[in-house]
């Protein structure tokens, strides 16, 4: 194979640069699916919950208590047993699961599907998860014989493999730009409990003549007004400390109502070098 040895780089063309959403609507849909994974997992977030100022402490505690109280009236005395899957929540805010699956097309290996729902056009329905680098930084190592690198249209690369170096970096980074209890973002897409259920983006597969694109990759900028204890469901880190620039991530969003049991199917090419 000769993809083994080679160094490929994903892309998408300079003309599918057009947002299909709008940045608010990215950070909407994203804010809405953290927020609820964080409820969730609030009983076992002690640690972050006293860092926070205590305005936000007391409007999460409000929305846990109208949570509980929607949920199931009963549970609402044993709080700590609520506690949903990721998919379950993202099924609860956006209306749909994905999960990663053997993929539709043989020998494509594993890919992405809409395990349960609809997602609608125009969705957020997947992130692609990786370390970023700047275009100057060197990814040599990291890129040899690894085909989960995506090239955005600035020449920022992210590397959504979860194997070998790949892992190694990721994980040091993310170690690295820990604030006490708070997480800046989220390693569990290398292993196979993942807490934020959208970070399988790395395995959609690429389209072909039988199977059209029904999601496109967007690029968008995490911006500072971005909660920080909801940063722990980011499943990107930059590889320099260089706080100056802001955070890139990218999504994949609908490009058309996607039903359940559908696999998502992206549009990009390689360059093989
Ligand atoms: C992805 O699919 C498109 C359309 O079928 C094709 O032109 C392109 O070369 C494919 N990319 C890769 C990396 O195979």
């Amino acid at each position: 194979d000769y993809r083994v040895n080679s160094r490929t780089l994903r892309y998408v063309p300079e003309e599918s640069k057009d947002k299909v959403i709008t940045d608010q609507e990215v950070l909407g849909a994203l804010l809405k699916v953290f927020q609820a994974l964080f409820l969730n997992d609030f009983h076992k977030q002690t640690d972050v919950v006293t860092v926070l100022p205590e305005a936000v402490k007391s409007a999460y505690q409000g929305l846990l208590a109208v949570q509980h109280r929607r949920v199931n009236p009963l549970e609402n005395r044993h709080p700590q047993q609520i506690n949903l899957k990721p998919e379950d929540i993202l099924f609860k805010t956006l209306g749909f699961s994905v999960a990663r699956a053997t993929s539709s097309v043989l020998s494509a290996g594993r890919g992405v599907f809409v395990t349960k729902g609809l997602v609608p056009r125009g969705t957020v329905v997947s992130m692609y998860p990786g370390t970023v680098y700047q275009k100057y930084e060197p990814v040599f190592f990291q890129s040899i014989g690894n085909p989960f690198i995506f090239r955005c249209l600035d020449g920022t690369l992210i590397d959504g493999n979860d194997k070998g170096l790949s892992k190694v970096i990721y994980r040091s980074c993310s170690g690295r730009d820990r604030l006490g209890p708070l997480r800046m973002s989220d390693s569990t897409w290398l292993t196979p409990e993942i807490h934020n259920p959208l970070a399988v983006g790395q395995y959609v597969n690429n389209c072909s003549n039988d199977r059209a694109a029904n999601v496109c990759y967007q690029e968008f900028d995490v911006p500072a007004i971005f909660p920080v204890e909801l940063k722990q469901y980011l499943p990107n880190i930059a590889y320099s400390c260089d706080k100056q620039s802001p955070l890139r991530c990218v999504v994949l969003v609908a490009l058309r109502d996607i039903k359940q049991g559908e696999e998502l199917f992206s549009n990009y090419y390689t360059i093989v070098s």
